[in-house]
């Protein structure tokens, strides 16, 4: 009896277990403005960073914590409560082993009293890169949350986040902030450059700052946390892919093959393997057409393109040969899945760097098509996912040409800082001389700033 259990659960493994197995060794899930121990989302524990046993993570005591007086139903609890920051804050990980790192920021914007969220207007800084600048866009606040994902290089004890309000005016705020340590074959040390003089080389690709702006499912529906190893979201491709004459989708019931050499499932799960798009040839000619995604994005910066191909359409090996273009550039010539991984179904990926914006089309251009070996009545081309990172430039910064020193001493400098400070120390003075008032005459008139320096106060009583 046992041991048939046994080896049912070994039979299962594989399928279930396995998919689940990465267990990074640095994994911290913060619900910030929280007070309560864990709240799951996808099954994965938050803890909010107003219980003290978390309170090395947590921003100085002057960071306040705001509730959504308005929660629209099925809003995910971690958008339920946000810390806002009037002067620059940090949140500080420490970090069991150096390496790449993945940070997720989830920013939804609320009404809190009288507090719109959606004014906010900051920076954020993570061990002394620029991630994000002046930043305000957000995009249909109520309905989505803005998540912002980055692979970061740590070869420090911490992984510092600092948030730091564009102006005295302005004020930041997080509801929740991922501190993930990345498998070591996520981000590899080379990939090709491809220029219009030359196709070169590509070192310390793990070095640079990368913020993922595109991450792509191909034919197929969106692939959400629940079912990918390292809890990404896959948008379907319908938005970006331009040409449709003579493709086709694919979805592919059976198992996927991870293989050593090609791709493992944290560089992609099943979910996004075992949907592609395709060309087919019909009759006895091979269609002279190409497949094309454009990537709207912006200029001056360096891209990492990743191509995840998983043959799942073929019906034997050696039959399915295409070219892969990445901005006009022929990046591959002849691609052959079945020599480089010697299975059907198996997957695999490769990384292309490029300059944004090079192309004239706007943004950044995939084409897949037939080769000069490609056959007929058979497939001539496809591809199951795409990743658009963008990189750091040279002022280590991912969004504008302002480096993080300069942002920290913009702030320090201005002297209205200090001016700042005791405008807030006389706020809470008076906010709290108002709550007293408001105990006593049980008034519920409400005072737009007040909310505040009250919840400072209640905040700096927890720490
Ligand atoms: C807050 O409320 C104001 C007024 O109703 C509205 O204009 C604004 O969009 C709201 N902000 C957010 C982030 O929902
Ligand atoms: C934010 O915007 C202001 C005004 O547009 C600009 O002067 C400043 O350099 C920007 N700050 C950063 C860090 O990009
Ligand atoms: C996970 O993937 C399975 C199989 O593709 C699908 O049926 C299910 O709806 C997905 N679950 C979520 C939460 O996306
Ligand atoms: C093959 O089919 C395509 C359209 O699917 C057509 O344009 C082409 O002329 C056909 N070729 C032959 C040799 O029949
Ligand atoms: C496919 O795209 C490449 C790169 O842009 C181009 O050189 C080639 O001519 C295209 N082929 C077709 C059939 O449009
Ligand atoms: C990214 O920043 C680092 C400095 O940390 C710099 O060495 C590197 O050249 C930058 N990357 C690019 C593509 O400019």
């Amino acid at each position: 009896m046992s041991s048939t259990l046994f080896s049912l659960l070994f039979l299962l493994l594989p399928f279930t277990t396995l998919s689940h197995l990465f267990s990074p060794p640095d994994n911290y899930l913060i619900n910030c403005g929280s007070s309560a121990p864990s709240t799951p989302v996808d099954y994965r524990p938050f803890a909010g960073d107003l219980v003290p046993r978390h309170s090395p993570f947590s921003p100085s005591p002057r960071a306040v914590s705001v509730q959504n007086d308005n929660p629209l139903p099925n809003l995910p609890p971690i958008y339920h409560t946000a810390r806002l920051f009037t002067t620059p804050a940090r949140y500080s990980f420490p970090i069991t082993l150096k390496g790449t790192h993945m940070l997720r920021l989830h920013f939804h914007p609320f009404n809190s009293s009288n507090l719109d969220l959606g004014r906010a207007q900051f920076h954020v800084l993570v061990n002394g890169h620029v991630v994000l600048s002046n930043f305000t866009r957000f995009v249909n606040p109520q309905r989505n949350p803005r998540i912002v994902e980055y692979l970061i290089w740590v070869d420090s004890e911490k992984l510092v986040v600092m948030f730091v309000p564009s102006k005295d005016s302005k004020f930041a705020f997080v509801n929740a902030i991922e501190v993930i340590s990345a498998p070591k074959d996520l981000v590899p040390e080379t990939a090709q450059y491809l220029s219009s003089s030359k196709v070169e080389v590509f070192d310390g690709l793990n070095k640079q700052a990368l913020e993922v702006v595109y991450r792509v499912t191909v034919g197929g529906p969106k692939v959400t946390p629940f079912n990918d190893s390292l809890w990404r979201t896959w948008v379907p491709d319908d938005g970006f892919f331009k040409s449709s004459a003579g493709s086709e989708k694919l979805y592919f019931g059976g198992r996927i093959k991870y293989r050593v050499g090609g791709a493992s499932r944290e560089v992609g799960p099943d979910n996004v393997y075992n949907s592609a798009r395709l060309i087919r040839s019909k009759n006895d000619s091979v269609p002279n057409v190409n497949m094309t995604w454009v990537f709207p994005v912006v200029g001056g910066y360096k891209y990492l393109v990743r191509l995840h191909f998983c043959d799942i359409a073929s019906i034997s090996l050696g039959l399915l040969y295409f070219n892969v273009y990445v901005n006009g550039y022929l990046a591959y010539e002849d691609l052959d899945l079945s020599y480089v991984m010697n299975s059907l179904a198996s997957p695999f990926y490769a990384d292309f760097v490029v300059d944004g914006g090079d192309d004239g089309v706007g943004g950044l251009s995939v084409s897949i098509g037939p080769s000069k070996s490609s056959m007929a009545h058979v497939i001539d081309g496809i591809l199951n996912g795409v990743e658009v990172m963008k990189m750091n430039n040279s002022h280590n910064s991912l969004d504008g040409e302002v480096c993080a020193d300069f942002v920290l001493k913009s702030w320090s400098t201005g002297n209205s800082g200090l001016l700042f400070t005791l405008v807030a120390a006389v706020c809470i003075v008076l906010s709290l001389s108002i709550v007293v008032r408001r105990r006593f005459i049980g008034s519920r008139e409400s005072v737009s700033w007040s909310r505040l320096p009250v919840n400072l106060s209640d905040d700096s009583v927890k720490n």
